[in-house]
């Protein structure tokens, strides 16, 4: 049985203050998250450390982005083995934001990826259309794309240390969601092409996020649906209330 889980990206956003309270008010309420969620916060790097020293067992933290190296002349850059020495269980790679706004191509997220399975931090990896790519049908060869080059190059055991967040752009911070139809068959055929390359075993092991204006009133039903495993949770992730509304909607 796959369990859920409900991982907050919160972006940038939060300074040390503001972020110790949010981590410490949502690990305090961790006693009333439902037995089959697991739940995670993704925070800008210099806040990670911080966040852990917040939370409980109950809440696991992560980052947002990390470099393919282990380490060398790559100013402004962060490694894996750094923010696994925070604390760092998760690291969220190819989110849309990174691949449009600073140029992150299939390849550099591929290395990405790799260097946090060797360096034992667990992948969530993004994927999803544009409105246009939605609205030419190109949805589903989009994704495929960045499976293929992102995370289809692994082997069996490294693949089945990947969480995959079905993000699609046009939901993202706009307050428009994808239907749970939407989410259902576009999830299913992730786990479809997965089950393909990896086979049945390791496709129905493996997590599959919805990702794109997640919120409480909307979270029950795209959580109902069978190849959706939890969410992540951007906007509404930054408020304790609504980020413990959504987990709950798991349960
Ligand atoms: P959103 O962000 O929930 O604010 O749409 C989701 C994300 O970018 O991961």
């Amino acid at each position: 049985m796959r369990r859920y889980l409900v991982a907050g990206n919160w972006k940038m956003h939060k300074n040390l203050e503001e972020a110790k309270e949010l981590a410490s008010s949502i690990s305090n309420l961790s006693s009333s998250f439902p037995n089959n969620t697991d739940v995670l916060i993704c925070v800008p790097a210099p806040l990670i450390e911080a966040c852990v020293n917040s939370c409980d067992n109950g809440v696991w933290v992560g980052a947002q982005n990390c470099h393919f190296k282990t380490e060398g002349a790559f100013t402004g850059e962060v490694s894996v083995s750094m923010l696994k020495s925070v604390g760092a269980t998760h690291c969220i790679v190819g989110h849309s934001e990174r691949r449009q706004i600073f140029g992150e191509t299939d390849q550099n997220i591929a290395m990405k990826v790799a260097a946090l399975i060797t360096g034992g931090l667990t992948p969530i990896f993004c994927c999803g259309e544009q409105l246009p790519e939605r609205q030419n049908g190109k949805h589903f060869e989009v994704v495929m794309q960045q499976l293929e080059i992102g995370l289809f190059g692994l082997s069996d055991d490294q693949f089945s240390k990947v969480i995959i967040a079905y993000e699609p752009v046009w939901a993202i911070g706009t307050g428009e969601t994808a239907t749970p139809e939407q989410a259902q068959e576009i999830h299913a055929f992730i786990r479809q092409e997965i089950s393909k390359k990896f086979g049945e075993g390791i496709a129905s092991q493996t997590q599959l996020l919805y990702g794109g204006s997640c919120k409480p009133d909307n979270a029950v039903e795209l959580f109902a649906c069978p190849d959706v495993d939890g969410g992540l949770i951007g906007g509404a992730a930054l408020r304790s209330e609504s980020f413990v509304q959504i987990i709950k909607a798991a349960g």
